[in-house]
């Protein structure tokens, strides 16, 4: 009986655990063995495992969030850990790994391939920062969330003729910003990726207002850089909001009004695609198990199923200026 073990690492997202599902369900299809891992690779190397059956798996398919739970960072920086982490292996006689998680984690499953540890990874991560891939498991539920949100705001901006500032998750990529702020008809769309300038924004504000479009919605990615030379803006998250709402305020005659989407744009049920994107990878991640395809990201990369080595992993894919020129279109 062949046995591997799955586990969730960093940062949840939605459909994670319709990964988790379509690996057990296929796997048990197979005759694999599944033991979950509890709470990401610190769980593993505490030994905390258990053996999973098809009703451990029964009714998640909907659910955020993920039922093996998580936890951040990456233990293996400790070089004895590895040797930890083989032992495990081979105590509990699992014969492959299946990591599903966001950049930081593909880049530690390539660490672990590289080690000689038989693993597949499913990229899952709200930002869409893993290269590789078309869209990763989360995103679209992500942005979903965002462009939601930017529809309620659009009706209360225009009745009050306000500015309003969103703050958007995404770490160090702009995908969030664009795509959320592109679905939801944003009218300036700051992404880390990009310089600004605090004019620039604020001529962009008031030439909405001199063309008749008395309100504004502005998305800003959570890692912008401050737009300004001499400022007191901390490197902490959710500080650029306030940098900029306090600039705005003191310098513009607008009324404007902040708020950060936070941790809502991570919770909640996935998406239909993710729910679909999340089943093929996972299906497919056993798939690779069974060809001996390891050290491989099981992906739909140029609309294709594919494994992608894991060692071509190295930089977080940046977003596509092509759309950010469309989205400027509707400013
Ligand atoms: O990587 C997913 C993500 O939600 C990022 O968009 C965000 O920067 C980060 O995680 C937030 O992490 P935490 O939950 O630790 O605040």
């Amino acid at each position: 009986m062949r046995r591997i073990a799955v586990l969730t690492a960093g940062a949840d997202s939605p459909g994670q655990n319709a990964a988790i599902r379509a690996v057990a369900r296929n796997a048990f299809q197979h005759n694999y063995e599944v033991m979950g891992v509890k709470n990401g690779f610190k769980g593993l190397l505490h030994e905390d495992i258990f053996i999973m059956d098809s009703g451990t798996v029964s009714g998640i398919l909907p659910l955020g969030g993920t039922i093996l739970g998580t936890s951040v960072g990456n233990p293996f920086q400790e070089k004895e850990k590895i040797e930890t982490l083989k032992q495990i292996l081979h105590k509990f006689s699992i014969t492959a790994l299946v990591v599903i998680g966001g950049f930081s984690y593909m880049k530690i499953a390539s660490q672990l391939d590289k080690e000689d540890i038989p693993l597949v990874a499913i990229p899952a991560t709200i930002d869409n920062d893993i290269p590789f891939t078309d869209k990763t498991i989360g995103f679209t539920s992500a942005i979903e969330f965002v462009a939601h949100s930017l529809d309620r705001l659009h009706s209360t901006a225009s009745s009050h003729h306000r500015v309003f500032l969103v703050e958007v998750m995404g770490g160090g990529t702009g995908w969030i910003g664009l795509m959320g702020g592109l679905s939801g008809g944003a009218d300036l769309i700051l992404i880390p990726e990009k310089t600004y300038t605090l004019e620039q924004i604020y001529e962009h504000i008031e030439s909405r207002q001199s063309n008749g479009k008395e309100f504004s919605i502005i998305v800003a990615c959570e890692e912008v850089m401050p737009p300004m030379e001499n400022h007191t803006y901390s490197s902490k998250k959710c500080d650029i909001i306030n940098y900029l709402y306090d600039n705005i305020c003191s310098n513009c005659s607008f009324e404007v009004r902040k708020l950060v989407l936070g941790h809502l744009q991570r919770g909640g049920a996935p998406s239909v695609s993710d729910r679909i994107l999340a089943t093929q990878l996972g299906v497919e991640a056993v798939e690779m198990l069974k060809r001996g395809e390891v050290g491989k990201m099981s992906s739909i990369y140029q609309g294709k199923l594919c494994g992608i080595d894991l060692n071509k992993i190295e930089e977080r894919k940046k977003v596509d200026f092509e759309l950010l020129d469309i989205a400027k279109l509707f400013y």
